[in-house]
């Protein structure tokens, strides 16, 4: 497992990532739970205050676990979140991990997970080190295949019986994006 920041904040041109935090939670609470997040994710359906509370206080015993790295997506010169990008399923030797994002509806159609999902995986390959980062997408998931396809991922098939929720498996698109060669004359995410 790899050994993930106890804290983080990646700036981006149009979206700041950063810790979730206690006081987020009634932003949580306003958005997690509406058909239109918890369909294609694994956020509950049926979500209250102590869901969104729960929720950010396991993030850091993942961190800490190096299983789990959840940071809320804030707009530029704004303070509440607008939605979640994470990096889960880091393999055992640290080099591979899988992408999940979500946006409140509202922050939708603008390109925010887009630059969100594209922070966060470059702070991945070049800070985390890792290789290969998988996307498992539903089928009838467009909005997420476009993220996938704008951040540059590339489909590899249909992956049946991918995954366990709601009592039944899923079958998943899968994309992977691989770590981009390195030009030493880019400038590097911050440390
Ligand atoms: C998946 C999800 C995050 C995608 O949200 P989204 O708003 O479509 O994605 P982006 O924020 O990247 O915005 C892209 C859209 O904004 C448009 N856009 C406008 N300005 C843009 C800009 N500057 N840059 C990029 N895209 C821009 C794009 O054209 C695109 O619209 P289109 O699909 O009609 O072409 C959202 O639908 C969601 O939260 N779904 C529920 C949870 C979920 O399914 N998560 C993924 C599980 S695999």
């Amino acid at each position: 497992m790899p050994t993930l920041p106890d804290c983080l904040v990646l700036h981006g041109e149009r979206v700041t990532l950063r810790d979730w935090r206690a006081e987020d939670a009634p932003a949580l609470e306003a958005v997690c739970g509406r058909q239109e997040v918890c369909r294609f994710t694994s956020v509950p359906s049926s979500y209250e205050r102590s869901t969104a509370e729960a929720w950010i206080a396991r993030l850091v015993a993942g961190r800490t676990e190096g299983t789990t790295l959840a940071l809320a997506i804030v707009e530029a010169h704004a303070g509440m979140p607008v939605g979640n990008v994470n990096l889960v399923r880091f393999s055992a030797d640290g080099c591979r991990a899988a992408l999940g994002y979500w946006l409140a509806p509202a922050a939708r159609n603008r390109g925010l997970a887009t630059c969100a999902a594209q922070l966060l995986c470059r702070w991945g390959f070049e800070v985390l080190g890792l290789t290969q980062i998988e996307l498992a997408i539903q089928p009838e998931n467009d909005a997420s295949h476009g993220v996938a396809e704008r951040i540059g991922a590339t489909r590899q098939g249909l992956r049946r019986n991918s995954h366990q929720a709601d009592g039944r498996w899923w079958d998943m698109v899968i994309y992977e994006l691989e770590r981009p060669e390195v030009d030493a004359t880019d400038p590097q995410v911050d440390r």
